[in-house]
């Protein structure tokens, strides 16, 4: 008869590799629960390694399974890998102190709209913020942020942000020919992300927002690679065909283990000019789920509203021109959550978005 005493005694057997004691008395065993239909225990470890982690389990599941075959689930929880590298050890711009990735899996869900407004809230709660426009296939924030027509100041080799909306703003658009960067193939574009995170003189900031392009490509690889990236932030839109996209897109953070901040739907129903009635056009309730599963949030429903396009097209944002009205104080909150969470990140070395499954046996 298995119960809670012989499943611990056996637990204390188990040495932790490398040191001379066990699992047991190192306190390494949490939340320990026998009964008769299963087996499950917490074990918390101080170690990052995946070996170190399969051999402990497998040598409680052995142990255990000499004297019954009960199901057995085990659930490690490990320590945060620290983030003030990026994943290959690097960061290119140690002024900067944190480094949003906005991204979507699917195109013109309105990243880049999003980015621009929230970049503008960020900046009206008093944070100095940098916008980086990384969208090597359609550089849209020149136009959004009114300065298309500026070009930048190159000095020798390094090249000053524009300011503009109070922000420091450089896009890959400035800096290349109209056209030009359409035809570029993968290794160009990771060389012009590094060739841009070198070159660029922010200055001291506490937030850069990337607009990256749609989809999970090259650009947003170069970027990991390079700079510690704190947060990301998916952008999406309410349509269950949307869904596939946005799923790549925050499986893309997880495998670049970049934290997520949340999810932003966007277009996320349509409020009438002339009355303000809200009208649910592409559907609701496809986002929370999501972010239950990411184990995320989302950080705000932005709704289609022709002013916000208005200002996407005339270079002036509605959180300029109208920062009291309703969808500016919704980017306002998103402004705030991501800041709060920008905070806990940093605080915490890195948050874990991986779900901890247990594995059973
Ligand atoms: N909430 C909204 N209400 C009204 N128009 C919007 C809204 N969000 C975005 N738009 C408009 O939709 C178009 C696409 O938006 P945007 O360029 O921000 O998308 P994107 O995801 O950055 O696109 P791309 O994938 O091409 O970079 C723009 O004309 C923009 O003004
Ligand atoms: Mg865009």
């Amino acid at each position: 008869m298995i119960n809670y005493d012989l499943i611990h005694t056996i637990l204390q057997q188990v040495i932790y590799p490398g040191f001379s004691k066990s699992i047991v008395e190192f306190d390494f065993v949490q939340d320990l629960q026998v009964s008769e239909d299963e087996i499950s225990l917490i074990l918390s470890i101080p170690s990052t390694s995946v070996d170190l982690e399969k051999q402990l389990k497998e040598e409680i599941a052995a142990r255990i399974r000499t004297k019954t075959d009960t199901t057995l689930k085990i659930t490690v929880i490990k320590p945060q890998v620290p983030k003030e590298t990026s994943s290959n050890g690097r960061n290119v711009l140690p002024k900067i102190q944190n480094f949003v990735m906005v991204s979507s899996g699917k195109g013109g869900v309105g990243k880049s709209t999003t980015t621009v407004n929230l970049a503008i809230a960020l900046a009206q709660q008093g944070k100095r913020v940098g916008l980086l426009d990384a969208d090597i296939y359609g550089p849209n924030i020149p136009r959004m942020m009114g300065i298309a027509d500026i070009q930048p100041v190159f000095l020798g080799k390094t090249i000053k942000p524009i300011p503009a909306h109070n922000i420091k703003v450089m896009s890959i658009g400035s800096l290349v020919e109209r056209g030009a960067s359409l035809i570029w193939k993968g290794a160009m574009v990771t060389q012009a992300i590094e060739q841009m995170l070198e070159d660029i003189d922010w200055g001291e900031l506490d937030v850069l927002l990337f607009d990256m392009p749609p989809g999970t490509g090259d650009a947003q690889l170069a970027l990991a690679q390079n700079l510690p990236v704190t947060a990301g932030v998916c952008v999406t839109t309410p349509q269950k065909v949307a869904l596939d996209d946005t799923i790549r897109s925050m499986d893309m953070f997880k495998n670049l283990h970049i934290p997520i901040a949340g999810i932003v739907e966007n277009m996320s129903g349509f409020i009438c000019p002339s009355t303000g009635e809200e009208f649910d056009i592409f559907g609701k309730g496809t986002t929370q789920p999501l972010a239950d599963a990411y184990k995320t949030t989302v950080l705000g429903e932005i709704p289609i509203e022709p002013a916000i396009r208005e200002g996407g097209d005339m270079g002036q944002p509605i959180m300029v021109v109208a920062p009291e009205c309703e969808t500016s104080k919704r980017y306002q909150k998103i402004a705030t959550e991501l800041w709060q969470y920008l905070l806990k990140v940093n605080e915490e070395g890195g948050v874990n978005n991986e779900s901890i499954q247990p594995t059973i046996f």
